[in-house]
């Protein structure tokens, strides 16, 4: 057990999320725990039940009773059991689902609640063998396996690939999304602290998969506006 605590800990830990779309996945994760530990108690309670039960002697109209026993699995398991179980799971996951897509135009550029909030923040990230190109479009910036973001805002990370599936995941911030060659998918992620976090391609890509990792470091707004500042800049057209 002890060992298997040590994994909910470090830089790349889906329960130590940093930020509210992390957090939305970390929560889903303790009810699915926590109801799935209810369920396998509830299972093993039956069994043990089960093995302790002594065979009485057979009712006389067997062949009713075991018709009415097989309808009630039918309807109790096949039916009532898995709706009770996905409903739930459906009104948890779906706002957690929310939280890692982008932001509605609506919501952000009319800004009526609080008109000094900055948009989000556009970020292209772009998956090949066996690397990840980072550019900001609105700057002009590109790096290699580091993103760098501002804490509090969120982050639209657009999602591509040049040659192969990759899946980009950065565990504490955000959702898990394919990179796919000839299409573009966006992932929403917002890191509450500062901080430097682990991201990694979560979908075997080749020979390289495991090495294809990335930097992401989270800087309070005044910092990251200093950093992407002082950044070289690329023309729009220039290959990563
Ligand atoms: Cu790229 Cu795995």
């Amino acid at each position: 057990m002890l060992v298997g605590l040590v994994g909910c800990d470090g830089p790349q830990s889906v329960l130590d999320p940093a930020g509210p779309s992390a957090l939305a996945i970390a929560t889903v994760w303790w009810w699915m725990l926590g109801v799935g530990t209810l369920v396998l108690l509830g299972v093993v309670a039956l069994w043990w039940v089960a093995m302790r039960r002594r065979a009485g002697p057979p009712p006389d109209d067997q062949p009713q009773v075991a018709d009415r026993t097989g309808r009630h699995w039918i309807v109790g398991g096949g039916i009532v059991l898995p709706a009770l179980a996905i409903v739930p799971l459906l009104i948890f996951g779906s706002p957690a689902g929310l939280h890692q897509l982008p932001l509605p135009v609506m919501s952000w550029s009319r800004s009526a609640a609080d008109p000094t909030a900055p948009p989000p923040l556009r970020i292209d990230a772009t998956g090949q063998q066996w690397w990840w190109a980072l550019h900001y479009p609105d700057s002009g910036v590109r790096l290699r396996n580091e993103l760098r973001l501002p804490v509090g805002r969120p982050v639209h990370v657009h999602v591509g690939s040049l040659d192969v599936i990759h899946s980009f995941w950065v565990p504490r911030l955000g959702g898990k999304l394919d990179a796919i060659p000839g299409r573009t998918g966006i992932v929403r992620l917002q890191a509450d602290q500062a901080g430097t976090f682990r991201g990694q391609c979560a979908e075997f890509c080749g020979l390289g998969h495991a090495h294809m990792v990335m930097t992401v470091i989270a800087m309070p707004p005044a910092d990251f506006d200093t950093w992407l500042a002082d950044q070289p800049r690329t023309t729009a057209h220039q290959r990563p």
